[in-house]
């Protein structure tokens, strides 16, 4: 079992990449954003208090977030052994010591960190063209990636939508609360040896063969 974490700034393709990384070595993919927008979508008590920090691109405090991904794991764990992909967990320090102590109940470890490295302006004009399907979470873009039925999805043909916090202004709130709460992470990883750096500018097809080849490796291992 190789339990691996995507880390990197908002817009940076962690999710793009999560979705192809799960087709081809069948991880549990976890998004804590995904399962916030689910909540939120539902409208349900637990979704109003998310929605109060997420739409307006704040991070949503630690206890509530790990309530969610504790419950994702053991709900995975009740009847699967299978690798974890975490995409947006852990971000915070007390986060990534909650994330520990919850494997260690499962005898299991963070076994490696992706690193998506990117520059700023690149992620934010991703982010403003990005378009989501509400539906099956398929990700488009309208420049790179547009969807072939337009503003349908082309898989489900659910209405494309634009994600609240992907406008300017929580962007740039998503990048302050990415550089000021989520970056001491990234020397937390690289002094235990665990981080293993992407160049998130490239393509998408090119990402995913440089994550694959580094992945083969370290299953190899
Ligand atoms: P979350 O959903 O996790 O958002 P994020 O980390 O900000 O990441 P994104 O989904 O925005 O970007 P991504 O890196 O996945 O990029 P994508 O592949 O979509 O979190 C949302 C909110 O939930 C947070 O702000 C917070 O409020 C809350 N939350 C979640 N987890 C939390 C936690 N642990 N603690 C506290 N709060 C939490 O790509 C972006 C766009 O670029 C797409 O349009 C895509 O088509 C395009 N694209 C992707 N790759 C490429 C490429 N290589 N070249 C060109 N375009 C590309």
């Amino acid at each position: 079992m190789t339990n691996i974490i995507l880390l990197g700034p908002p817009g940076a393709g962690k999710g793009t990449q999560a979705t192809l990384l799960k087709e081809k070595y069948k991880f549990h993919h976890i998004s804590t954003g995904d399962l916030i927008r689910y909540e939120i979508q539902n409208n349900t008590i637990l979704g109003k208090k998310l929605k109060e920090f997420s739409s307006k691109g704040l991070l949503v405090p630690d206890s509530m977030v790990i309530d969610i991904l504790k419950n994702a794991i053991e709900n995975i764990r009740y009847n699967s052994d299978r690798s974890l992909l975490f995409d947006g967990f852990p971000r915070t320090v007390e986060q990534h010591k909650q994330l520990e102590l919850l494997l260690k109940d499962y005898n299991e470890k963070i076994d490696c960190v992706f690193y998506f490295k990117i520059e700023e302006d690149v992620v934010v004009k991703r982010l403003s063209g990005r378009r989501l399907c509400p539906k099956c979470n398929i990700i488009y873009h309208i420049e790179t990636k547009p969807s072939k039925a337009g503003m349908y999805c082309e898989q489900c043909n659910e209405k494309l939508i634009q994600r609240d916090d992907d406008k300017e202004k929580a962007i740039r709130e998503r990048l302050s609360e990415y550089n000021n709460k989520t970056t001491p992470l990234l020397k937390l990883y690289r002094d235990s040896y665990i981080l293993v750096e992407v160049d998130a500018s490239k393509k998408p097809e090119e990402i995913f063969k440089d994550l694959s080849n580094k992945l083969t490796n370290l299953l190899d291992y």
